[in-house]
């Protein structure tokens, strides 16, 4: 005999108790387990606490009909086998009892104890089958979701190598363009440089046959500084090129503050124009200071060439410094030709030269690698400038710490 079938039946008839128990006895083979409820709540209640293979209901439960208490239940635990008991068999009643999840239904009364019996099989057989659907079902979807999952993931990383790339080739066209203007740049700019060497050059020759060597040596000095000249275009490009490739890293040391800027001070006075002066004011610490020196340097020598480049002979250029705790600052101001009022929004950008500069010599690489220093470092660089009055220069840089 297989194992017992465990039934609730839900009936506010107690006399169908009776009859239900009595009708299961009948059945041979098979043995029941018949618990009985006569309200709709008790029923689901027991059903919540007790595992019940089938439930038999009633279509009349007081109030509420059997139709509900079937809908509540699937709600609870979807996979109970329910048969609905009726007095009549009407097909309407036989729908709504399968779409409120009824297997089967029986016309109270005349329910023999082996249409029970069949009915109960059949049912269970039907729920069985539900049950497994239900955990195939469960099985693909939780496959499908680690699927979706995996997919995601999948999705996301390509994107992070999408961005990647389109990062990678951004920056390779950035590269190729600042070559390609670099290439503009220089032809136009060494033009004057190689000129002055080949004339002086020339004349060089010339007064060696004349045994004229001071004008030999004013034209080697020539040659030297044309030399110099260049070479601080290809340093400036290759300082930014690698800044563009992200090759430079910061690497603060202690410098001596006074004599490190006396020293540069050194090298760009050999710039100024006839009558120019540069004006050192220094005001708070003296002490060492904690920065990178050649960002430094590279930030104050332009600052000052572009003061001295850009202001007429017997003019003054103040140049001043202030040291706090946190950080350092520096100021550049000259009488010079200023810059128009429609090209300050362009001023750090590379190449850009001003309209009021075409017959002074220049790349426009200077402020855009300060600009570049001074992000690295942390700072700021702000500045003010009228047209034929001069301009101001103000940076701020924050000192490094040792833990850098
Ligand atoms: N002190 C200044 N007075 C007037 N104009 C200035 C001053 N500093 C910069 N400029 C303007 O900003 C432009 C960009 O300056 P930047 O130093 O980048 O390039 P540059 O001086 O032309 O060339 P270089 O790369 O040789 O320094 C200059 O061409 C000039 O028009
Ligand atoms: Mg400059």
């Amino acid at each position: 005999m297989d194992s017992p079938i465990k039934i609730l039946l839900v009936d506010d008839d107690v006399e169908d108790h009776i009859i239900t128990r009595t009708t299961l006895k009948k059945i041979p083979y098979q043995k029941y387990l018949l618990e009985c409820v006569s309200d709709f709540e008790e029923g689901v209640t027991k059903l919540k606490s007790v595992d019940f293979d089938v439930c038999l209901v009633d279509y009349q439960l007081g109030k509420q009909t059997g139709l509900e208490f079937i809908e509540r239940i699937k709600k609870i635990k979807p996979w109970i086998t329910c048969i609905l008991l009726t007095g009549q068999g009407f097909r309407e009643i036989d729908e709504m009892a399968m779409k409120a999840g009824a297997s089967d239904y029986l016309i109270k009364g005349n329910v023999t104890p082996d249409q029970l019996e069949r009915s109960i099989r059949y049912s269970l057989r039907q729920s069985g089958n539900l049950k497994e659907i239900s955990t195939l079902n469960q099985e693909l979807e939780a496959r499908v979701n680690k699927r979706t999952e995996e997919l995601d993931l999948a999705i996301k990383e390509l994107e992070k190598a999408k961005d990647e790339i389109s990062h990678a080739l951004e920056k390779e066209k950035e590269l190729n363009e600042l070559k390609s203007r670099f290439v503009t740049m220089a032809s136009h700019e060494f033009r004057t440089p190689l000129s002055t060497i080949l004339s002086s050059a020339q004349l060089i020759d010339r007064y060696n046959q004349d045994n004229d060597k001071e004008k030999v040596i004013r034209h080697t000095q020539r040659i030297r500084s044309s030399v110099q000249n260049m070479t601080d275009i290809l340093n400036d490009f290759l300082s930014l090129s690698k800044m563009e490739e992200g090759a430079i890293l910061l690497s603060p040391r202690q410098i001596e503050f006074r004599i490190f800027v006396e020293k540069i001070l050194e090298e760009v006075r050999v710039l100024v124009k006839e009558g120019q002066k540069i004006v050192h004011l220094h005001s708070g610490s003296t002490e060492q200071v904690l920065l990178d020196p050649q960002f430094l340097k590279n930030i104050i020598i332009n600052l000052l060439s572009n003061a001295i480049k850009y202001s007429y002979p017997l003019t003054q250029i103040k140049f001043s410094t202030h040291l706090t705790e946190k950080e350092l600052q520096i100021k550049v101001e000259d009488r010079g030709i200023g810059i128009p009022i429609e090209d300050l929004p362009h001023l750090f950008t590379r190449f850009f030269r001003a309209k009021n500069v075409i017959n002074i010599q220049g790349t426009g690489l200077g402020l855009n690698i300060v600009k570049k220093h001074i992000d690295l470092m942390g700072g700021t660089i702000d500045f003010k400038s009228e047209l034929n009055k001069g301009s101001v220069f103000s940076v701020k840089i924050p000192l490094a710490t040792e833990n850098l």
